[in-house]
């Protein structure tokens, strides 16, 4: 099982690869998309059109001789007079075509980067969705959401960003290289050279500058978890006075961060200023070059001053270039990541031709079932166990003896390393998962309420649950006078994880969404353990409606329970040591149970 901590990205390199499989997504707004790239040109061409057209104001304006003609279209026009008249025109109508085309192109770069990261979210998220218990149990739910909310961020926003900047700048360079071969052929030759010789470096360092942005992402992911961590378990944070600790941790995590980034910038922040060193010298020898030319009328003023804008104003894009060849890289790492998720493939999923369950016929029965979470370290060992329709099972044993690792693996949590579960004498691994899943209700020791109202939470169990149905839950759940008591009775809303109600409430909600569930297996696990002796009794009283009619796997605590279960499981480390009703099992002398019930019963009262 793939361990997000541990990745790689290996194919953060496999450009082919990785195009391919984001062209779905890049496909739904291909239309929007190439209108950006084709309006980038004219945006990028704009810087030269300002440099290009410095030669005839300086030219025609500035030096211009006022008698000066020429024709179009058949008139005879001043030519002093007609530039003076046409800049301040051209000025407004570039300044509109301009702002007009940057709108659009905002607007497109926007519009495209976000539809194609939601999509690619949506997807992802129903990637998870279909994952396994054990994919969460290995990684941590801050993890798998800091890589849930970066990654395919990034992929197609800066994709597209990118993208449109490359497209952007390389016009926006060989419009300014244009001008400058149009001023001065021999000019452009020194000017090109040194700008080269500038933008060497860029392209060294590159390398570096991956590496580091690699360990960056890695750091922020752990300080992401960090930060789930303390929050979420805020109590726990609270009660063992972790806050020294935590913070602590936080204060390293962001140390080696800024030791990266000021890593990163020893190693890029000297190239700038060299870059503006030598392109001076370029300069220089431009100037000196430039004098002479004008000097022997091989050029005008009003050319040179064009050419110098020209290269002066090339400095941007080629370095947006060298940028964007890093940020391109870093979009494909992304990229890298986020199908590295999609790759994922459930280890639990359904058979071909899988078959439908309907109720449990002829019994349940787990047959030489071997099991372990971590390889080799066997968490259930031979176990067999078989369970009549209607009957309930209570699993006891020690603490970490397998009784929950029992009850998980029927709903396929986990699939059976060795041996088979059964229901109606067919593997649980050839029914469809749906429809095994909708045969059990569980009932945990801390219940899951989503934000919403109870109603929302309890019809969960059967969405198109009927007035009638909702009303009858309620009662056999013991709610009903608890709901009396709420100003907006059943459509109350409960908060994050159901933290406005009780424990005991919370368990009657989640028997109640049993309940209306009806399914004909129902798993109760420590369903009462957390809660006091009060709300124990009234919970008890709704399990007990819960568990008629039903076959049933009970573990818990309480005498009365195991009592009145038909027949009791022994678990010892992983096996099954002792079966029987609870009168055989006492007389067992030395017994596992007897132990047991003389330890932890021995105080309670039936
Ligand atoms: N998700 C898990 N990953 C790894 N080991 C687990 C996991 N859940 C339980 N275990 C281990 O399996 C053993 C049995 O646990 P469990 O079935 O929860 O016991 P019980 O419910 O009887 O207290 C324990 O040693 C426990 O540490
Ligand atoms: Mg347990």
């Amino acid at each position: 099982m793939l361990r997000l901590k541990d990745t790689k990205s290996k194919f953060a390199f496999s450009y082919g690869y990785l195009l391919n499989k984001m062209y779905p997504y890049i496909r739904m707004v291909l239309g929007r998309t190439l209108l950006l790239f084709v309006l980038a040109v004219p945006l990028g061409l704009l810087d030269g059109v300002v440099a290009f057209s410095l030669r005839p104001y300086l030219d025609y304006v500035v030096n211009g001789n006022p008698s000066q003609t020429f024709e179009l279209a058949g008139h005879t026009l001043k030519l002093q007079e007609f530039w003076i008249k046409l800049i301040p025109l051209g000025i407004v109508t570039f300044a509109l075509v301009q702002g007009v085309l940057k709108y659009i192109c905002n607007y497109l770069t926007d519009w495209t980067g976000n539809k194609m990261a939601n999509s690619l979210k949506v997807d992802l998220f129903k990637k998870l969705t279909s994952m396994d218990t054990k994919f969460f149990d290995v990684n941590s739910s801050g993890l798998v959401l800091s890589r849930f909310l970066t990654d395919p961020e990034q992929a197609s926003k800066s994709l597209i960003n990118t993208l449109k900047s490359l497209i952007l700048s390389v016009f926006e360079f060989f419009a300014l290289v244009f001008v400058l071969l149009f001023n001065s052929w021999k000019l452009a030759l020194i000017g090109i050279t040194v700008m080269g010789i500038a933008i060497t470096p860029v392209v060294l360092v590159r390398k570096k500058i991956k590496s580091v942005s690699n360990a960056t992402m890695v750091v922020s992911g752990d300080m992401t978890t960090n930060f789930n961590e303390t929050f979420a378990g805020n109590k726990i944070v609270t009660a063992y006075n972790l806050q020294e600790n935590q913070n602590h941790k936080y204060e390293n995590q962001i140390h080696t961060q800024f030791n990266l980034a000021m890593s990163l910038t020893k190693r890029v922040g000297w190239m700038s200023p060299i870059m503006y060193f030598v392109c001076s010298i370029g300069i220089a020898i431009v100037m000196m070059y430039g004098n002479s030319l004008i000097v022997s009328g091989e050029m005008s003023a009003g050319s040179f001053a064009s050419f110098v804008t020209s290269l002066l104003l090339l400095y941007k894009p080629t370095k947006t270039l060298g940028n964007t060849l890093t940020s391109l890289q870093s979009t494909f790492v992304a990229m890298a990541r986020t199908f590295e998720l999609f790759d994922l493939m459930p280890e639990i999923k359904n058979k071909p031709q899988a078959k439908l369950l309907n109720g449990v016929g002829s019994g349940i029965s787990f047959e030489h079932v071997n099991f372990e979470y971590e390889e080799n370290q066997p968490v259930l060992k031979d176990f067999n166990l078989n369970v009549k329709p209607n009957e309930t099972i209570a699993l006891v044993g020690n603490s970490g003896g397998g009784k929950s690792t029992v009850v998980n693996l029927i709903p396929r949590f986990y699939d059976v390393k060795s041996g088979s579960i059964k229901i109606n004498g067919i593997d649980i691994r050839d029914y469809d998962i749906v429809s095994l899943r909708n045969n059990i209700s569980f009932v945990f020791q801390d219940n899951y309420l989503f934000t919403g109202s109870i109603r929302e939470n309890i019809i969960m169990g059967k969405p198109d649950a009927g007035k009638d149905e909702i009303s009858e839950a309620i009662r056999l759940s013991h709610l009903d006078e608890f709901l009396d008591t709420l100003p907006d009775g059943i459509d109350t809303v409960v908060g994050e994880r159901g933290a406005s109600l009780s424990g005991g409430q919370r368990q009657r909600v989640a028997i109640a969404r049993a309940l209306i569930k009806n399914s004909p297996i129902v798993i109760l696990d420590e369903a009462t353990s957390a809660l006091d002796n009060e709300s124990e009794a009234i919970v008890q009283k709704a399990l007990d409606n819960l568990m008629q009619n039903r076959t049933v796997f009970v573990i818990a605590h309480r005498l009365s329970t195991i009592h009145n279960a038909d027949r009791i499981a022994v678990l010892n480390e992983g096996e099954l040591v002792e079966l029987g009703s609870h009168d055989e099992l006492i007389k067992i002398p030395n017994g596992k149970y007897k132990y047991l019930y003389d330890m932890q019963f021995s105080g309670s009262t039936v």
